[in-house]
């Protein structure tokens, strides 16, 4: 099954609104209306609705980096799902690893998260990853196959899920995996996601690689068979160091 390949930006904690609204227009200027590729951009959450703005009527859909998995009340500081929904967002991203080591976020905290985010509607992007210590201990599939079991309850939303494949050990280090590494593990993926959701499902499912990806790396580890997509933190920050990671996918 053929699955459309999926490059996104994760900006994490930087730019400003007026930087963040012109990264968001060049970025929609240069994914163009394409078929054969998807684009998303995570800008911070004060800078959603400027961005959302910007890329209106273009093909780069608006994604969160985080939510709160209550509907509403008494969470000082905290977004809910629907407020994101409410201002465009289309896709949140859950359990990325610095949620997870700096937050504190646990497998429980982000099923209550990404379950928050589908029952909203919203697709969810589930970030999973290995740290260096649990690679060199020989776990990764352990964890891998824990971090992927929040996966049992969202039969439901095959369709509006997509994982990103991010070592912690490549994220932000410039030492991004090697492709055989990359496609090893998202192999691993594909067949736990197949274990949990049916060979369908782990078919169609996008597997998006993270981690140091740039663009002279980009392109090879996109042509790994299981690896579908990109998603880029520090390369997405100017469209110089972004453009040619959308162009490693052809738009046709
Ligand atoms: P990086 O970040 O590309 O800067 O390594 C990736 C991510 O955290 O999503």
């Amino acid at each position: 099954m053929s699955r459309t390949p999926v490059i996104a930006g994760n900006w994490k904690m930087n730019l400003t609104s007026e930087s963040s609204v012109a990264l968001a227009q060049g970025v929609a200027n240069y994914q163009g209306q394409p078929t054969s590729r998807k684009c998303c951009v995570f800008p911070a959450l004060v800078h959603l609705s400027a961005v959302a703005e910007a890329v209106a009527g273009s093909a780069v859909s608006l994604g969160a980096q985080d939510c709160h998995e209550a509907d509403g009340g008494a969470f000082t500081g905290e977004i809910s799902a629907a407020m994101l929904k409410d201002v465009g967002v289309e896709v949140v991203l859950s359990g990325h690893s610095e949620r997870r080591h700096i937050f504190c976020e646990d497998d429980s905290r982000v099923a209550a998260k990404s379950a928050a985010i589908l029952e909203a509607g919203l697709d969810l992007m589930l970030c999973v990853g290995e740290t260096l210590g649990e690679r060199e201990a020989g776990n990764t599939f352990q964890v891998l196959d824990r971090q992927l079991g929040v996966l049992s309850d969202f039969g439901a939303f095959v369709e509006r899920i997509s994982v990103a494949y991010e070592p912690v050990w490549a994220i932000g280090t410039g030492q991004s995996a090697t492709p055989e590494i990359a496609q090893n593990a998202h192999a691993h993926c594909r067949a736990v996601v197949e274990g949990i959701l049916g060979g369908e499902a782990a078919a169609s499912m996008p597997l998006l690689y993270g981690g140091s990806v740039n663009s002279s790396n980009a392109e090879e580890l996109l042509a790994q068979e299981d690896v579908d997509g990109a998603l880029v933190g520090g390369a997405s920050l100017d469209i110089e160091n972004f453009g040619p990671i959308l162009d490693a996918v052809p738009n046709v």
